[in-house]
């Protein structure tokens, strides 16, 4: 299966404007009916839990991980252990709340010890991701890391030059009905700016860029 195939299975893609309560209630049905006892990889088989994504159902901003690790597959959600403290200070340092956005993953379930998911695996999962995208309509995607930016852009362009400026999503190859465009930011991954702190430089600049695009003023350095 190629990202640009469609499962036949599926449910078709929201195409509707819909209100907070109404997007809520059709991301739930989309995890109680699709993902929450997904067998269509192999990642099915050490999992505890799809980790679908949790925050606001109709955000302007989302941030999509690469995939959960043994925090998230235990608790059922996004970016909970070291990463995602990381992540929730750096959306607390752009003023907002993980309540104002919504997180999630292209892949809903963990990676045994936590590999990066194969491509195929990313393949498999991803239409449930876009789907979830049609629902949600953000203004603006921040992709954490390389596996999220060259899936979400359809590119093996490495991240290091993929970060730094915006990216129109879809791409035309994965332009669906119910995917509206929303600019895409790339940016290094929470997990690897633990290990390479001399880097969180470079993805503040990322997330400024996206504060600025969303009219958010920049706060002063304490
Ligand atoms: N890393 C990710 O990419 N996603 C999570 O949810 C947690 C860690």
């Amino acid at each position: 299966m190629s990202l640009l195939m469609e499962p036949p299975d599926l449910p078709p893609y929201c195409e509707e404007d819909l209100s907070p309560a109404e997007a809520a209630r059709q991301l739930a049905q989309l995890n109680a009916e699709c993902v929450k006892d997904c067998k269509r990889c192999e990642l099915c088989q050490n999992r505890i839990q799809p980790v679908f994504g949790e925050g606001n159902p109709r955000p302007k901003l989302v941030f999509v991980g690469e995939g959960p690790g043994a925090d998230e597959d235990q608790q059922g959600v996004p970016f909970v252990g070291r990463s995602g403290q990381l992540l929730t200070k750096m959306i607390a340092a752009m003023t907002l709340t993980r309540e104002q956005v919504y997180i999630c993953n292209i892949v809903k379930c963990r990676p045994p010890g936590n590999r990066t998911p194969t491509d195929r695996e990313m393949e498999t999962c991803s239409p449930y991701l876009f789907r979830q995208l049609a629902i949600l309509r953000p203004k603006v995607i921040v992709a954490l890391g390389r596996p999220a930016s060259q899936t979400l852009l359809v590119t093996k362009t490495p991240i290091g030059r993929l970060r730094g400026q915006f990216h129109d999503f879809p791409p035309p190859e994965l332009a669906r009905p119910g995917l509206i465009p929303a600019k895409l930011m790339p940016t290094f991954h929470p997990a690897y700016l633990l290990r390479s702190p001399g880097e969180k430089g470079p993805a503040w600049e990322d997330l400024k860029l996206v504060m600025r695009f969303m009219g958010i003023p920049i706060p002063a350095r304490r």
